[in-house]
């Protein structure tokens, strides 16, 4: 087996962050190396988003099919239509909005964009972060930098540094630690390649909250549903366990919940469920609030699935528009 070096994880102040932590860490970019950054949704793998070869380490540390194409983060508007090969008026207005912010916008790649960082589509997603260190990464880098989330392919988005050490120690050469992040669900992935604009990965920006910017492709519920990985799609990275644990999780509504928890606890299971309760062994509770609980959804997942439990029983949030992420993650969970 080959014995890889323990990663380095350096504290950064996740609202000024250092400028010589910066400068180190831009260093390794530049060099085509890879950092694990903060970002307000979770933490990212970083690398040149304009090296074929800096994106195939990505790929590799991630053990991530090469199919799956990977989002461009930028620091201004500019980089971002330099990146593009049309800035659509929805993208000018979407960006305008909602820029920097947890939105990732699809739109037509321009030629500088690497292969490898759109899996030979023809379409690139690109996002301008809120995170000051991830801004003032991408800043001293002077290029627009590749991030899938810091997670070995298809376990649990990080929104810690902790987490990231624990999947990806010795396969990333810097991890940035900012503390936990913000939003803790990945960004909304919008299509500006089709007419109206489709979601393709709800987010905590919702429907709502687009929908008064632009006009939307109406919810048909497939959104985040594609599947198979070997069949061609939009958006080859929406397989449905993407964000599994390795535990079985499943979803069940309140009374199940209660039943189940209150019933001899069979070995091997834990819970998730909803409120202002103390949490106790195997039990976690998250807030009721939707923005509270996707911030906390995915340390709880990480928590329970440390603990070695066969199955994770997870208390239905409610149905309300904004919880859209939230039963989003939890389906794509229970795989
Ligand atoms: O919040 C986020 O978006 C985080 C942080 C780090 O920015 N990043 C993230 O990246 O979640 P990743 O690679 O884990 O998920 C990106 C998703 C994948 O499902 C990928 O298939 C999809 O975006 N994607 C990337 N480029 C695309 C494209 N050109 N067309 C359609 N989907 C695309
Ligand atoms: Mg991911």
């Amino acid at each position: 087996m080959v014995e890889r070096v323990r990663t380095r994880v350096v504290a950064v102040d996740a609202e000024s962050p250092q400028e010589e932590v910066i400068r180190e860490a831009a260093r390794i970019i530049e060099g085509g190396g890879l950092v694990a950054m903060p970002t307000e949704t979770v933490y990212g793998l970083g690398g040149d988003g304009l090296s074929a070869e800096a994106v195939a380490r990505i790929f590799e540390a991630k053990g991530r099919p090469a199919t799956n194409p990977l989002i461009l983060h930028v620091a201004s508007q500019q980089q971002a239509r330099e990146l593009s090969r049309s800035w659509p008026e929805v993208a000018k207005r979407l960006s305008e909005a909602f820029w920097p912010g947890p939105l990732t916008l699809v739109v037509r790649r321009a030629p500088q964009v690497p292969d490898a960082v759109t899996a030979g589509l023809d379409t690139v997603a690109i996002r301008m972060p809120a995170h000051p260190v991830a801004r003032a990464l991408i800043e001293a880098a002077r290029r627009p930098i590749a991030a899938p989330s810091a997670n070995r392919y298809t376990q649990v988005s990080p929104t810690t540094a902790e987490h990231v050490r624990a999947g990806l120690d010795g396969r990333v050469d810097l991890i940035l630690d900012a503390g936990p992040t913000q939003v803790g669900l990945e960004s909304t992935l919008v299509s500006l390649v089709e007419d109206p604009p489709r979601i393709l990965r709800p987010g905590m920006i919702g429907r709502a909250e687009l929908g008064q910017v632009v006009e939307l492709a109406s919810g048909d519920g497939k959104e985040g549903r594609v599947v198979d990985e070997d069949v061609p799609r939009m958006s080859p990275g929406l397989s449905k366990r993407h964000y599994s644990p390795g535990a079985r999780v499943r979803v069940v509504d309140e009374a199940t919940f209660a039943q189940l928890i209150a019933s001899p606890r069979a070995q091997g299971r834990a819970f998730i469920g909803i409120g202002a309760k103390a949490s106790a062994e195997g039990v976690v509770y998250l807030p009721d609030e939707a923005e509270g609980y996707a911030r906390r959804l995915y340390a709880a997942l990480h928590l329970v699935d440390a603990s070695d439990v066969d199955e994770i029983v997870v208390e239905k949030p409610p149905e309300d528009g904004e919880w859209e992420a939230v039963h989003d993650r939890l389906r794509r969970a229970m795989g």
